[in-house]
């Protein structure tokens, strides 16, 4: 049993009486401790994958299981716990708390959790400990795609689902950022998953999922990934 299964999963969304198919029959794995990058043009349902996986939308059939736990037949209930306790998330646009510190939209996080990491030393990680006491309009879009992911990482969670997290980074900063995702699977061994359209980033990961037109094209395991900092794009 893989840590992450995908199996057969379809969403269609009906926009009056079109349906659009985003994902259409998508089925992989992913093993604990990887760093798997899924990786396809825009449109072919990156975003809806990585929401269905984080329990924030529901699939329109097939099965999702996260560690065992069939995740598609959750209550709204457990689904709320599910995204609480086992899941970070870093959207493509931050979502930070306006009227927060930095600071404070990660400690916001970490305090719900059983096991978070120290609010302040995960900022540091980030490279904004000097930052922490500013307010998202006092930061740069960089520095706040910074402040949501480690927002997602104090929260310390079995799953860190990125949505193209280093798209409003610089490249020094991008690099960075994948480092200490890459990092987060090395060290903490925990999984990590990478949406993204830039096809350099596959050489980081252990486990690669290209996508196209909501299905997996197909799937490539690196047994020797380059480190972050060699990556270039
Ligand atoms: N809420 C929605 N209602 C209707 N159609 C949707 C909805 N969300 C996504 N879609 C459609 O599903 C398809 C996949 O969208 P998705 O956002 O998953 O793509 P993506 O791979 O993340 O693209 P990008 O790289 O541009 O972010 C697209 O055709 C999109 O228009
Ligand atoms: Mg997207």
């Amino acid at each position: 049993m893989a840590f992450v299964e995908f199996r057969d999963v379809c969403k269609t969304y009906h926009m009056g009486s079109v349906e659009v198919h985003a994902v259409a029959g998508m089925s992989f794995d992913i093993e604990e401790g990887e760093l798997c990058v899924i990786v396809g043009p825009s449109g072919a349902g990156k975003t809806t994958v990585l929401n269905m996986l984080g329990g924030m939308d529901s699939c329109t059939s097939g099965s999702i299981r996260l560690a065992g736990r069939e995740v598609s037949g959750l209550s709204e209930h457990d689904l709320t716990l599910y995204r609480r306790h086992d899941i970070g998330f870093v959207f493509q646009f931050y979502n930070l708390v306006q009227n927060l510190t930095a600071l404070e939209n990660v400690e916001l996080a970490s305090q719900i959790c059983t096991d978070p990491l120290p609010a302040a030393e995960v900022l540091d990680e980030v490279g904004l400990a000097e930052r922490k006491d500013m307010f998202p309009a006092q930061l740069s879009g960089g520095e706040q795609q910074r402040v949501a992911i480690a927002r997602a990482l104090a929260k310390n969670p079995k799953l860190l689902l990125c949505d193209e997290p280093t798209g409003a980074l610089d490249y020094v900063t991008g690099k960075q950022i994948l480092g200490l995702l890459q990092r987060t699977c090395r060290e903490r061994g925990r999984t990590v998953a990478i949406v993204t359209h830039n096809s350099a980033f596959t050489q980081i990961a252990n486990r690669v999922i290209h996508v196209r037109e909501g299905r997996a094209e197909s799937v490539e395991t690196n047994e020797y990934p380059l480190d972050a900092a060699e990556v270039e794009w």
